[in-house]
């Protein structure tokens, strides 16, 4: 049985020798962050957006009261006036808490620190943004066992005192990860160690610890600094102040600031939603996890706006949906959660937010997150601009800034979350009939790269040209690949390692009754059909 860094491993490889996902200019030794996608990478990632603009600007699921809800597009600059980031506050807030090594110069992302830490004591403590958390502080206050803080608390069970206070003693938070500080029974609140050598609670960040050394050779560390996470760039000829831009680190804000525009153009009327899928950029000090924390990334977001009375009820509509998606994709649900935030994880600008998260290999972490940002942006870009950001109902006469609802998600999340689920190893039999261990993405079939392959099973007899004509014939309609090197039984493994539902063989058979065979991915069983049949046969099976 693998382990989960195993198989992190194998899946990693996986993308790699099949051409899903390669490091950036790999040929110079690649570039922290920043990843490529291969033939069958792209097509996943096409996939998975198709799929999303066509369930939620297309097609949404009807709204509360049965009705179909107005979505429109949208597809924004990635630079855009700097005066937006000011507003939407990127400019002041967006940051992590980072640390310089004073002897070899190291940057560390200060709750990478505490990550590295956890992960020593065992992988569910290195999901530091979501850590087990069993409780709230009041309720363990009322059993005698901690004091009053309304921050959050966990358990670290099996803990020796001696591990405890060497890791509270190297604990330090960033803007999400919380400090982890202990109590001593009757002390008062503060940083301060366990005796009964199995607590630990989570109190907001601190600085950090003052005798916490380099990771990477041992020096003194910095206080963490705030480090903003946007790209800086300059736009025209000179490199001054005046011509400083960022590269988006969300396409929300694009949709904010065409808000006006999309209203006055396109006849739709509160309740309606902008959606828009884009790239996004975000410095992050430590990307980790593969593509899951990336400085480049691709982004699908809708803003949806409503009255904001109704904002409850489509925050639960959008939060529901948005989850739904994920199962009706294939993501088991012992895998998946929608976790809803506590009070005090909430952004400033919202009121409720929920995630949807994937038990990842590496830990249980977030692909898509649903807010009710309230009428936040809309009156700071309204303030900033000096534009009217109001919507008039002319059916009720009301004036109103609408309320917002978020669903914000990330393609290249999804499609590792997707990619994750599909890996599976079992074992088929080879050419000579011995069982060999086989892998196959069992990919959903809306997003498998690949659906259909076209094989001749030997290279004579007209076999190829046959193969050749139904590989033409499917093409039209449905993604196809056609291959005619080598052992047919390894052609099949390849089509199983890219997550090819169906393999079709012509074989000697076809030119006496015009019949191939049709394998199906997941079963491995065979079936011949007519040739004729063959793109019907797949749309009809994978329901396209
Ligand atoms: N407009 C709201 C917003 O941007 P976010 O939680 O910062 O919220 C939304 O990002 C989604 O974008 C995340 O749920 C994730 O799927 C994706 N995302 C964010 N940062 C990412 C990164 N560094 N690498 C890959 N995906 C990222």
């Amino acid at each position: 049985m693998a382990t989960e860094q195993d198989l992190m491993e194998r899946i990693v490889s996986l993308a790699k020798r099949r051409g899903f996902i390669f490091p950036s200019s790999e040929i110079y030794g690649g570039i922290n962050g920043f990843w490529d996608y291969g033939p069958l990478g792209v097509a996943l990632k096409r996939n998975i957006k198709e799929a999303w603009w066509h369930d939620v600007v297309r097609c949404p699921p009807p709204g509360p009261d049965g009705q179909p809800i107005e979505m429109v597009g949208l597809d924004c600059s990635i630079i855009m006036n700097p005066k937006v980031w000011e507003a939407s506050g990127h400019v002041g807030g967006f940051s992590d808490p980072m640390v310089d090594c004073e002897a070899c110069k190291a940057r560390f992302r200060a709750d990478q620190l505490v990550y590295r830490e956890l992960y020593s004591i065992g992988p569910e403590w290195a999901d530091l943004e979501h850590p087990p958390v069993l409780g709230t502080f009041d309720e363990m206050h009322d059993t005698g066992e901690a004091k009053p803080t309304g921050h959050r608390f966990a358990t670290l069970p099996g803990t020796s005192d001696d591990e405890l206070k060497t890791i509270v003693r190297r604990l330090l938070g960033s803007k999400r990860a919380k400090i982890i500080t202990v109590f001593e029974e009757g002390d008062d609140l503060g940083r301060k160690l366990v005796t009964d050598g199995n607590k630990v609670y989570l109190i907001d960040s601190g600085p950090l610890d003052a005798d916490y050394p380099c990771p990477t050779c041992g020096g003194a560390l910095t206080e963490a600094r705030q480090f903003n996470l946007m790209f800086k760039s300059h736009a025209g000829a000179m490199e001054d102040s005046a011509s400083e831009v960022y590269l988006r680190p969300e396409t929300a804000q694009g949709i904010f600031a065409n808000y006006m525009n999309v209203l006055d153009t396109s006849r739709v009327k509160v309740p309606f939603g902008i959606a828009q899928i884009g790239k996004a950029f975000r410095n992050e000090i430590n990307p980790r996890n593969y593509t899951f924390r990336s400085r480049e990334f691709e982004q699908m977001e809708i803003e949806f706006f409503c009255h904001p009375n109704d904002a409850d009820t489509w925050y639960e509509y959008w939060r529901d949906s948005r989850f739904q998606w994920y199962v009706d994709h294939g993501l088991k649900s012992d895998k998946l959660r929608l976790r809803n935030h506590e009070q005090d994880e909430l952004a400033h600008y919202a009121v409720s937010c929920a995630d949807v998260e994937y038990a990842f290999p590496f830990g249980t972490s977030e692909l898509e997150g649903v807010a009710n940002r309230t009428d936040f942006d809309l009156k700071q870009h309204q303030e900033a601009s000096g534009r009217d950001m109001t919507y008039f109902d002319d059916q009720t006469k009301e004036r109103f800034i609408p309320y917002v609802i978020e669903p914000s998600g990330g393609v290249d999340r999804a499609a590792l979350a997707f990619l994750c689920e599909a890996y599976d190893e079992d074992e088929a039999p080879d050419e000579k009939g011995k069982m060999q261990r086989r892998t196959v993405l069992r990919f959903h079939p809306r997003f498998a790269p690949v659906k259909v392959a076209v094989f001749p099973l030997v290279r004579k007899d007209g076999m190829p040209e046959k193969a050749r004509e139904i590989y033409m014939a499917c093409r039209e309609q449905v993604s196809a690949f056609y291959d005619e090197k080598g052992a047919v039984g390894r052609r099949y493994r390849r089509q199983d390692e890219a997550g090819t539902p169906f393999c079709v063989t012509v074989d000697g058979q076809t030119a006496e009754d015009g019949t191939v065979t049709i394998r199906d991915r997941d079963t491995m069983v065979q079936e011949r059909i007519p040739s004729d049949d063959v793109a019907a046969y797949v749309r009809e099976r994978l329901r396209l």
